[in-house]
């Protein structure tokens, strides 16, 4: 059963997936306060190793040095050049890319070519912007904030899930990062729903599943979709795979968004991490983390089940990528011309609490009246959220409808990185 039992108000106007202030208020009231998942210790592994992301309209570099994860605005505090401009790499020098300024782990100058040139030297000035890090097991989360809540409290009860699913007996199969022609939230919000399956996903999954084998969890921070897998001979023996590998199948899929824009989703043989993040008021990028189940024993026969199942995994969540993209674009070239404000079913109430939170983030001190729940009849009050519904059996085809989101700017393929 879901949680509500009659239609929802789309809370969002098309507007909000297009306006210029409205992407410069989420930028600082949504992105700002958040903590983003930027990868994993493997993605930074050693002494030098780097990567850089854009968060907020601000370029970011993270960064290992001396086997500690650090976080910088990428901008030299000399004239203001990207430190690197590169995706990633590994430089065991700390260098800016023009004139050479080399940094410490505390964003201070280690050394200047042609320093007394630079006397009477200007400290305060002279040294990098640095950003809060916190570790979940081995997964990096950086924080543009100066203050507010930690890590912990910010995956609240998927702090657990969170700390355990991106280091063994899993490990990184493969990631990517795909540029979307559409605003942030409809990669996000396509993700809450199975309600596309038929259309979208015809051949891949084919119908959406019973309300019956649907568990949603409604919170303001999170929701969270959990259904048992299905029975199909290709799960069993994926299921046999698990079980060879040392592990007790669950045979659960889960999916978790944590407000604004990280989703996180698992079944025994995977755990797939998605982080989208505006680029402009109409675009933004997609980045994914795809762990697959390595096991714990050794020899031949593991290593070849592990290899298997990364191999099968990774080609059906890249198929399910590309089936969701293939919308993306035209969705937001309807949200440009609407004249209507959109409906929510039930069914989309993961959807409905994702808006809400955007939409009460975002009005504060707007012009523009709070939205509240229910069009007509017997409305979905706020009182739902904090609720849970809970059914049995499930599908695979929910793990289609959770799981996948994104698209891609040039409507190509995948891109791995
Ligand atoms: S701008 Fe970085 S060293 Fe000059
Ligand atoms: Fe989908």
């Amino acid at each position: 059963m879901f949680v509500h039992q009659s239609q929802l108000r789309h809370l969002l106007t098309p507007d909000k997936y297009c306006s210029d202030q409205q992407h410069r208020i989420e930028a600082e009231r949504l992105f700002l306060p958040a903590w983003h998942f930027v990868g994993t210790l493997a993605d930074l592994a050693r002494h030098g190793d780097f990567l850089t992301l854009d968060l907020a309209d601000r370029p970011v570099l993270v960064r290992n040095i001396h086997g500690q994860i650090h976080a910088f605005l990428n901008v030299c505090a000399h004239r203001h050049c990207l430190l690197t401009s590169k995706p990633q790499g590994s430089d065991p020098d700390f260098r800016c890319q023009y004139h050479g300024w080399e940094y410490t782990s505390e964003g201070r100058t280690a050394r200047i070519p042609d320093a007394p040139a630079f006397r009477p030297f200007d400290r305060e000035n002279a040294q990098l912007h640095k950003y809060r890090v916190a570790l979940c097991g081995e997964a990096v989360f950086v924080s543009l904030a100066e203050e507010g809540p930690s890590l912990a409290d910010y995956l609240g009860p998927n702090y657990e899930l969170w700390a355990t699913s991106f280091a063994p007996p899993f490990r990184q199969a493969v990631k990517w990062s795909n540029d979307f022609p559409c605003n942030w939230k409809i990669p996000v919000e396509i993700s809450l729903e199975s309600y596309h399956i038929p259309c979208i996903h015809p051949e891949t999954f084919g119908d959406f599943p019973d309300e019956e084998d649907c568990e949603h969890e409604l919170n303001e921070k999170y929701t969270t979709f959990r259904t048992p897998d299905g029975e199909d001979w290709l799960r069993s023996l994926g299921y046999l795979g698990v079980r060879l590998l040392g592990s007790t199948p669950t045979h659960q899929y889960v999916h978790h968004h944590t407000h604004p824009n990280l989703l996180f989703s698992s079944m025994d043989m995977y755990r797939l991490a998605l982080s989208t993040v505006p680029t402009s008021p109409t675009t933004c990028r997609q980045m994914c983390w795809l762990y697959t189940l390595r096991g714990a024993k050794p020899g031949i026969l593991p290593a070849l089940i592990s290899r298997l199942m990364r191999r099968f995994v990774a080609k059906e969540a890249k198929q399910i990528l590309l089936e969701d993209m293939s919308i993306f674009a035209d969705v937001q070239r309807g949200m440009k011309s609407s004249v209507r404000r959109g409906v929510l079913g039930t069914r989309e109430e993961r959807v409905y609490v994702f808006q809400k939170f955007v939409a009460d983030a975002c009005s504060h001190g707007e012009s523009e009246p709070r939205e509240d729940a229910g069009q007509g009849g017997s409305h979905a009050s706020d009182t739902a959220i904090n609720g849970r519904s809970a059914a049995g059996n499930g599908s695979s085809v929910d793990a289609c409808a959770e799981t996948c989101s994104d698209a891609c700017a040039n409507g190509g393929s995948l891109r791995n990185s």
